[in-house]
């Protein structure tokens, strides 16, 4: 029989799916990731495994798993943590899971950008801390979203989706991609723009690019320099994209008025990180895809391809380079 690793539980019953097609399931029971060593015992023999982005799914595993591994079903878009060309050079399918998480991404980036502008949370902990005392014209004061000019870095389908709703907040839309995207310019007005002229021009600055070598910590000190005095940095794409020393640095100057980050670096972030104890700094712990209907789709499509897979056949959502 064969068998498929999934080093997550997975929420609805996707994974029934693979059981009711005569296939041996095997999750990781536990919340937290499989240790290293457990994680390379577990995938011994498997034919199929269904990875997130915080395993690291390099040739030692591939190799740990054997010959008769076919896929990599990865629960996620980012496959930063997949060593692609290995997988290539064995002859393993690599999928993930994109364009289905792309509106809960991009509800979340903005749901970021409200809090830290209107100053949601440092209002909530105000409340809470029994500080409100009387209304006062100059309490918690923070930057309109409305007319302002927000730039969006990385135009696929999540920056658009982005762009979209800023749209709808009467935001101009500047972005900066490889090459320009006139197909998608049209009824956001978005206007394409070098990376420099963009953070220049921003009010809000949102990060939608892959983490890949050429974007590995795009936002240093230079280019966080670069942004308006009191602008705001969004990220919901990957934490090391970012030059974490350098964003406190710029937040603490405050030239930065805040910042809103559903990923960071290091990931986790301790309790007790400066980024977390940061006034101005809105957290949430990587929950850009966690709509629940958003999260049992995903959970369709891997093991839709783990089957499509293991039947033969050839995946739907095949990994870019794979
Ligand atoms: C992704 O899909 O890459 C997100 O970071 C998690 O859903």
């Amino acid at each position: 029989m064969k068998r498929v690793f999934v080093t997550r539980k997975l929420p609805g019953k996707a994974l029934k799916r693979l059981q009711d097609d005569g296939l041996q399931v095997d999750v990781w029971p536990d919340f937290l990731a499989p240790p290293r060593k457990k994680l390379l015992e577990r995938a011994r023999g498997a034919s199929a495994l269904i990875t997130m982005l915080e395993d690291n799914v390099d040739a030692e595993l591939m190799d740990a798993a054997g010959p008769q591994l076919k896929i990599i079903a990865q629960y996620a878009v980012g496959l930063d943590n997949i060593d692609l060309s290995a997988a290539k050079e064995r002859g393993i399918v690599v999928t993930h899971t994109p364009g289905v998480l792309t509106d809960a991404t991009a509800d979340l980036a903005f749901a970021l950008l409200a809090a830290a502008a209107r100053r949601v949370v440092e209002g909530h902990d105000y409340v809470r801390r029994g500080e409100w005392q009387t209304w006062h014209p100059e309490l918690l004061l923070g930057p309109e979203l409305h007319g302002a000019t927000v730039g969006v870095i990385g135009f696929g389908r999540i920056g658009q989706a982005f762009a979209r709703r800023a749209r709808g907040f009467d935001m101009k839309v500047l972005y900066s991609s490889r090459r320009p995207k006139p197909e998608a310019e049209t009824g956001l007005s978005a206007e394409h723009t070098n990376l420099d002229e963009l953070l220049e021009r921003s009010d809000f600055v949102s990060l939608h690019t892959p983490l890949t070598p050429e974007t590995l910590r795009l936002m240093n000190a230079e280019r966080l320099a670069r942004m308006k005095e009191g602008a705001i940095l969004i990220n919901t794409a990957r934490g090391k994209v970012v030059d974490t020393g350098a964003l406190l640095t710029a937040l603490e100057s405050g030239h930065l008025f805040a910042a809103g980050l559903d990923v960071t670096d290091p990931e986790p972030l301790p309790h007790d990180h400066p980024l977390a104890t940061h006034p101005r700094v809105v957290l949430t712990p990587h929950i850009g895809s966690a709509g629940r209907s958003t999260r049992e789709r995903m959970a369709a499509m891997v093991t839709g391809d783990v089957l499509a897979v293991l039947k033969g056949g050839l995946p739907l959502h095949p990994a870019p380079a794979s």
